[in-house]
């Protein structure tokens, strides 16, 4: 497979690519006989009849057809787990340290962790959260989730991707989002690598739409970049792991998967540099909304109400004068769950750290920690504060994440988090009373 990596940039654009001169048919999606003896496929990741805009299908122009394996038998899930709600979901906020790198060799799939969810992949709907952790590449292993797209966040290590088609390496500040049923092998281009997995199980992400914003702003389509068509031209046993109805199976291949010479379509892999994030905020008082740091969506069937909203916090500067700068305390009806890529999340003095998470669900009281609020709430805010060398992401949904029994058993959960917040005394000074009791 070719190491040259060629990208094509737009967000839901109609792409057309061959790795072999002459292997793309014009004019047809299926001609009698396609070029070069390759076979012809196509890959729906929407209803046929879905409207236009979110229509999303690839024509695949490939040595043998998909259909082409073994059998799939089951495997053992390793560390994934399908159900949510074996347990109870407890109400209280939860944090947890970095998953450690395993002592073990393990790759990308082997490494994956349920950290939560909501949802199942049966109904469409819904997200499974994971992390990975991994120390060597997938080899002669090759994957794809029936089950949804793959939103991934590496935290640490660089990552290749080859997919059917194309190559994209990611490094962490970047994403990269792998289409429901699009096989891939990832390799290592470090020796470790850790990150955040969310896997949509409904509408696949698109760009928001902008309102009064305008036409630019936020995540721009041009900065979304596709790879053009490679493949392997191997022969020799390989195995074809299938994430299917949350549960893994393996299929026998004496091929490689990853054989598509070229392909047209929309339906494709894409990656994001989140540096390219046009961060906008308020330039007098307040708050905008934390909506405003959406880079994708999920849609749900209800307008306006997304099932994923794929949100960051970035580098930026807090201009606003007369304002509690840091995010105010809240509770919401959507869930919320974070990781931090790199630097500090301004929310909070330590505690999390990168490589990090949190989970606070449907209307869990929370917000900036006791250190955070002394200091923003008698800062001089007639000077910007520029915020540095940080990326926080956060997976926000519409229903509650479940935590899975192992995230909650898990040894990296932190015990005390809630005593974050316990050094928020009442500070209540009814007029002509002495000093406030407690703080
Ligand atoms: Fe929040």
């Amino acid at each position: 497979m070719s190491q040259n990596l060629s990208y094509q940039s737009g967000f839901g654009n109609h792409f057309s690519t061959e790795a072999v001169a002459g292997a793309l048919p014009l004019h047809r999606n299926s001609p009698q006989q396609p070029p070069l003896g390759l076979y012809t496929e196509q890959l729906s990741g929407t209803a046929f009849t879905a409207p236009r805009e979110s229509n999303r299908r690839s024509w695949l122009y490939r040595m043998q057809p998909a259909a082409v394996h073994q059998p799939f038998r089951r495997i053992a899930d390793g560390r994934l787990v399908a159900a949510f709600g074996d347990v109870d979901t407890p109400p209280n906020q939860l944090r947890w340290d970095p998953l450690p790198i395993p002592s073990q060799p393990t790759d990308f799939v082997q490494g994956l962790f349920t950290m939560g969810g909501n949802g199942d992949p049966y109904q469409q709907t819904g997200c499974a959260i994971h992390l990975y952790v991994a120390n060597r590449s997938m080899e002669n292993r090759y994957f794809h989730s029936a089950d949804g797209e793959l939103l991934i966040v590496p935290q640490l290590g660089r990552l290749r991707f080859a997919t059917e088609l194309g190559i994209l390496d990611v490094e962490p500040q970047e994403i990269i989002v792998i289409p429901r049923g699009v096989r891939f092998h990832v390799e290592l281009l470090d020796p470790q690598a850790r990150g955040y997995v969310c896997e949509n199980f409904g509408a696949p992400f698109r760009l928001p739409d902008l309102g009064p914003i305008g036409s630019n702003g936020l995540a721009n389509p041009r900065d979304f970049l596709t790879p053009t068509a490679a493949y392997e031209d191997k022969i020799g046993p390989c195995e074809l792991i299938a994430k299917f109805m949350g549960h893994l199976w393996v299929a026998d291949m004496d091929h490689s998967p990853l054989d598509v010479v070229a392909w047209h379509g929309n339906y494709v892999p894409y990656k994001y540099d989140l540096r390219h994030f046009n961060t906008i905020g308020s330039i007098s008082y307040d708050h905008p909304d934390p909506s405003i740091f959406l880079v994708l969506q999920s849609q749900s069937d209800t307008p306006g109400v997304d099932t994923i909203d794929f949100g960051i916090f970035p580098p930026r500067i807090l201009a606003m004068q007369d304002t509690f700068r840091p995010p105010w305390f809240h509770r919401n009806v959507a869930s919320e769950f974070m990781g931090l890529v790199a630097g500090a999340y301004d929310a909070k003095a330590d505690g999390f750290t990168p490589g990090g998470a949190s989970l606070h669900n449907c209307m869990a009281g929370h917000g900036p920690d006791a250190a955070t609020f002394e200091k923003a709430c008698t800062a001089d805010t007639s000077k910007p504060d520029y915020i540095r060398d940080t990326l926080a992401i956060m997976f926000e949904t519409r229903c509650v994440i479940r935590p899975t029994h192992q995230a909650l058993e898990s040894p990296h959960l932190q015990a005390h988090y809630s005593q974050c917040w316990a050094g928020l005394g009442r500070r209540f000074t009814p007029p002509g009373a002495g000093q406030p009791a407690g703080g």
